[in-house]
């Protein structure tokens, strides 16, 4: 457990020790939602590595942006309808509009990249707080850190081939994800789940 994950969780618990019953004491564990979420991302991380490992191998980078472009949603929506999670994944720098940030996510991505910048370990970068939404009610979100990997530089790299760079041109008029280098900040995996009875 690295400072960040302790501080988080210290930090929701504090913020959460107003509403503390016998039923929130049962509810709330935050080290075991922490746990689930991680499941939730590796499994995520995993089938969107493995579609990609594959599309790339069956026709090249280029047709395997059109996977990217037509599975990376489905696949996260599949993977948060397992046990209550949302899930999505967004990033300072988009390259589809739709990954945006919201207001609490955007605060946790700017500490990660002033983290990021002051050397901190992207693998281990993680954020985790309960926050009440605007239906009032309590939800425990987290964010992982997505770092940039070498695999990743043919489509967010600084030298992304002329038929690439034509595809994502026509698919993304606004991309801002390219120009990275391998262990770059990328982005992160954003995952929330509403607590009942609190
Ligand atoms: C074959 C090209 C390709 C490769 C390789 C690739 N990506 Fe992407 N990436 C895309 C496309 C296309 C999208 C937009 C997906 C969409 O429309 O939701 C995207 C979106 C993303 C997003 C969502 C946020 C955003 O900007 O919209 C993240 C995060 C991301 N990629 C990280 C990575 C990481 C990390 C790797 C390496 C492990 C990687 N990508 C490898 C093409 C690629």
């Amino acid at each position: 457990m690295n400072r960040l994950w302790a501080s988080s969780a210290f930090c929701a618990l504090t913020a959460l020790s107003v509403a503390t019953t016998a039923t929130a004491q049962e509810t709330l564990n935050i080290p075991q939602l922490q746990g689930e979420a991680k499941t939730v991302i590796k499994a995520l991380a995993g089938q969107l590595g493995g579609e990609l490992k594959a599309a790339v191998k069956a026709g090249g980078p280029v047709a395997a942006i059109q996977v990217c472009n037509t599975k990376a949603a489905p696949i996260t929506a599949q993977v948060s309808q397992q046990e209550g999670w949302t899930v999505s994944r967004t990033s300072l720098k988009l390259r589809n509009p739709n990954n945006a940030p919201d207001k609490w996510e955007q605060r946790v991505l700017e500490q990660f990249a002033s983290q990021a910048a002051a050397g901190a370990n992207l693998k281990k970068l993680a954020f985790s707080q309960v926050v009440v939404n605007d239906e009032g009610q309590k939800v425990f979100r987290m964010m992982k850190a997505i770092p940039v990997g070498q695999q990743c530089l043919g489509c967010h790299g600084s030298k992304i081939k002329p038929a690439l760079a034509e595809k994502l041109d026509a698919l993304y008029p606004q991309d801002q994800a390219r120009g990275f280098n391998a262990g770059d900040l990328r982005g992160a995996f954003s995952l929330q789940k509403v607590l009942v009875n609190l």
